[in-house]
């Protein structure tokens, strides 16, 4: 395939983006011959969503990526419209995919799409779909759910025995995980309904995940047009997580009421992988459906980023995030700062628009902490902190080339906001800056919001500002550099 030019203006330098065209789902996020793959739904024709391929990148770190060619097109009878989301797995000696194969003929209503899962088998590079695809289809799949909205497999081997999750929509209209079970890839039979919600958490669920951490079995899916609730599921979709335990014989999952895993604006469909050295390793697409994405309105030749990768463990009942230790790898330039805030204030060599930023901050009663970033003529994103309310609010409206919602549900995009706890009078927040990306985890990642902004190259302001009182800010900066 030829290489396209594309427009580097706002590309990320640690975040992970196709070399040119679309991207959103990560796919098939595995361990596989020494090396971390990540596939991920590619447009390579356009800035745009289009005709799901699946792009291919390696690692040894998680953190630089190396561009593979593409694995899957859309090029049989049963994935002709797009090869969309799925898992990857080792299986003696060659490394297996499982995605949905999407037929949806663009003259014919949505309501006549097939959606079925099929396989493919590869040596790490090149990929051969099996010859008894779809794996999964009509037959195996429940009365009472609808074969259109049918996806996103997330395999995984338990004793003998092939599990696949798979995401559906019922007949009435919600979402429902649905579980099968495989003595050889192959031949697939259906076990029963992992979860299912009637009404009050969306009309569509995708991308499924599953594993055990700390003792701990956890459900991650995506769920479409989730009901507001306060602060929770502002986006029209939301990637929520239920920690409980699955019955592998029935199929069921039990477990706690769903809890958003990121309250930012720019966070959807995440996967996880096992490293060998045993931790739970998330990435994410960096984006939301339903939004401008101002790459791709300028004509740059390219959208989509994902998270960076973050470890993923549960203590007392709460899921924590953190950017993978690997990351620290990149720090450069360390700087340290330590300051009485009261109003606002600068520090020395403190800008720029790549760093890891690591606050400690020891907030007095109604104290207001304010963080600008990416501060520039007109311009800047901000961090604010209400103790009051214990809010954590992150503000991009003046962020940058404007992002626009165009949810009907969610129009306004700007402004994310979640409930942070003081613990004994601290917050600490870590935030990872990128020319057009950013993270924010809080009180140890229990709180975290991915964000996308898009400021001029110069507007590399930093400041901080207090208001009501004193407060004791520590802080440490490093310039974070992947060659
Ligand atoms: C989630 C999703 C998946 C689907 C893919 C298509 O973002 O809608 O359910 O497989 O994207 O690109």
């Amino acid at each position: 395939m030829q290489k396209k030019q594309i427009n580097i203006q706002f590309r990320n330098h640690f975040h992970f983006s196709a070399p040119w065209g679309w991207i959103n789902d990560p796919n098939g996020f595995s361990y596989f011959n020494g090396l971390y793959h990540l596939f991920y739904q590619y447009n390579p024709e356009s800035s745009q969503w289009g005709p799901m391929h699946w792009g291919h990148a390696v690692s040894t770190d998680l953190i630089k990526w190396e561009h593979l060619p593409i694995a899957l097109k859309p090029d049989q009878e049963y994935d002709m419209d797009g090869c969309f989301s799925g898992t990857a797995i080792e299986h003696e000696g060659q490394h297996v995919l499982m995605y949905t194969g999407h037929v949806h003929p663009a003259e014919k209503d949505r309501s006549e799409a097939v959606q079925v899962q099929c396989l493919a088998i590869g040596d790490g590079v090149q990929y051969r779909k099996n010859h008894a695809n779809p794996v999964i289809g009509k037959n195996q799949l429940p009365s009472d759910c609808l074969i259109q909205d049918f996806r996103d497999p997330k395999i995984w081997k338990k004793g003998a025995s092939w599990y696949c999750l798979v995401a559906a929509r019922g007949i009435s209209g919600f979402g429902r995980l649905l579980l099968f079970t495989s003595l050889d890839l192959l031949n697939w039979q259906y076990i029963g309904v992992t979860l299912e919600h009637f009404g009050n958490l969306g009309d569509m669920w995708e991308c499924p995940d599953y594993f055990r951490v700390n003792n701990q079995d956890v459900l991650i899916w995506s769920a479409m047009s989730l009901p507001r609730q306060k602060m929770q599921f502002k986006n029209r979709d939301s990637v929520v997580y239920s920690l409980g335990s699955l019955d592998i014989d029935t199929g069921r999952f039990t477990g706690n009421a769903p809890r958003e895993l990121d309250s930012g604006p720019d966070f959807y469909a995440s996967q996880t992988v096992a490293t060998p050295d045993g931790r739970i390793v998330l990435i994410a697409w960096m984006q939301m459906w339903e939004r401008s994405i101002p790459v791709d309105e300028l004509n740059h030749g390219w959208a989509g980023s994902m998270t960076v990768a973050r470890t993923i463990e549960v203590r007392d009942g709460t899921l924590f995030q953190w950017p993978l230790a690997e990351l620290e790898a990149y720090r450069k330039n360390h700087r340290v700062y330590h300051a009485l805030l009261h109003g606002a204030r600068t520090f020395e060599r403190l800008s720029g628009q790549c760093l890891d930023i690591c606050l400690k901050l020891t907030i007095p009663a109604d104290a207001i902490f304010e963080f600008f970033f990416y501060q520039g003529n007109e311009e800047q994103t901000v961090l604010r902190y209400t103790e009051k309310d214990n809010l954590l609010t992150m503000d991009r409206t003046l962020g940058g080339v404007p992002i626009r919602s165009t949810s009907s549900v969610s129009p306004e995009c700007q402004i994310y906001q979640t409930e942070v706890p003081l613990k004994d009078s601290v917050l600490d927040i870590r935030i990872l800056l990128d020319r057009s990306a950013f993270e924010v985890f809080a009180q140890q990642g229990a709180y975290v919001l991915s964000t996308t902004v898009y400021p001029k190259d110069t507007s590399t302001g930093i400041s901080f500002n207090c208001l009501n009182g004193k407060i004791d800010l520590k802080c440490e900066v490093w310039d974070l550099l992947i060659e």
